[in-house]
């Protein structure tokens, strides 16, 4: 891959402190973004996708741990910031846009407010007039009218609101934005229109992606790769998006490919993933898919796979190269 790298994560594992002792989130996870990349990042429901994100932030809650690996943005280890540091670098160098963060906004403040005391707090020198010229040029960044400005929240639609969130992610400027779930409350035509404004705002300012989501149609359309988390675990990362229907992928990337509704086919050609996942406290032995796997093998179930290159795509599995192929092929 071309360009320096904006985010390294390696080896990275969080847990969650629960009753029943530590619950393991996300389990030595690796994988790098270059400059002007999105990569995509797909998995079911609780498979750690926020819970990385949130560690990347270094906005882990109250009961959340890193314990283990390094996460660094634009060369800088995020776990070597303390106070102010952390805090300019956080929007000015990384942002994120927050699962249901059209939610979130102040509901007692005026959009235009939230969009000055952003900038006020990371620019010092800034006046606030300049920071409400600022916050107009922002919303004709993401085609709103700055008229509204002067809305509250709840008087703007949903699709706005998201647009707003976003006007704030790259308010600084930053070079690497997360974005979680960004557009899943939203109709499909809004949702679309946001997602290209994603895009056009990417090519204008130049920053890189890691786009969290649960729909793996619309994350193969904006990723230049993307990658697959099941229980804690980046089970498969691929070289490009665009490669999906011709290599052979983790016998669970599988499976999610199997469950997208197709324009073309009726509901019941959807098949679903048998069983469900595990929960981050009680992970199965060896490959921790395996329960769910159609084609698992005994070592499956003892021996945790390690991460293997099958067609230029890293995949964590036990079958070899052929044996994926051919499943591969079987099932379409
Ligand atoms: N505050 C918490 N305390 C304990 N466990 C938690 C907490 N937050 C998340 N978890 C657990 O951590 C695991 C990962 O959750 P996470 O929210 O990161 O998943 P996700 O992939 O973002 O899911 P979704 O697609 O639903 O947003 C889950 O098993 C979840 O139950
Ligand atoms: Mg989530």
């Amino acid at each position: 891959m071309n360009g320096k790298p904006v985010l390294e994560v390696e080896n990275l594992s969080v847990c969650y402190a629960t009753r029943r002792g530590l619950a393991t989130a996300v389990d030595r996870v690796s994988f790098t973004i270059y400059e002007n990349e999105v990569v995509g990042l797909v998995g079911e429901s609780g498979c750690g996708k926020s819970t990385m994100a949130n560690a990347i932030m270094r906005l882990l809650g109250d009961g959340a741990y890193v314990t283990g690996g390094s996460i660094r943005v634009m060369g800088q280890d995020v776990y070597r910031l303390k106070g102010d540091a952390l805090r300019q670098f956080r929007w000015t160098q990384m942002a994120m846009v927050f699962q249901g963060a059209m939610n979130v906004l102040n509901p007692v403040k005026t959009v235009e407010s939230q969009i000055v005391d952003t900038l006020l707090a990371h620019r010092p020198g800034m006046s606030k007039q300049q920071a409400r010229a600022r916050a107009e040029e922002l919303f004709r960044l993401v085609r709103i009218d700055p008229k509204r400005l002067q809305s509250f929240p709840h008087e703007l639609s949903g699709g706005m609101r998201q647009r707003v969130v976003i006007a704030i992610a790259v308010a600084l400027e930053p070079k690497f934005i997360i974005m979680d779930e960004p557009t899943t409350a939203l109709d499909v035509i809004v949702q679309k229109s946001i997602l290209e404004q994603i895009m056009e705002l990417r090519d204008r300012l130049g920053f890189s992606i890691l786009f969290i989501s649960h729909d793996f149609n619309l994350v193969q359309e904006i990723s230049n790769r993307v990658g697959v988390m099941y229980a804690g675990r980046l089970v498969e990362m691929s070289k490009s998006a665009s490669d999906l229907a011709l290599t052979p992928r983790h016998p669970y990337t599988q499976g999610l490919i199997r469950a997208i509704p197709k324009l073309t086919s009726d509901d019941e050609d959807i098949q679903g993933i048998p069983g469900s996942p595990p929960s981050a406290s009680n992970r199965p032995s060896g490959c921790a898919f395996h329960p769910r796997c159609p084609y698992a093998k005994p070592i499956c179930r003892t021996v945790e796979p390690g991460m293997t290159t099958v067609a230029g795509n890293l995949i964590e599995c036990h079958l070899s190269e052929d044996e994926l192929r051919s499943m591969t092929y079987a099932e379409r």
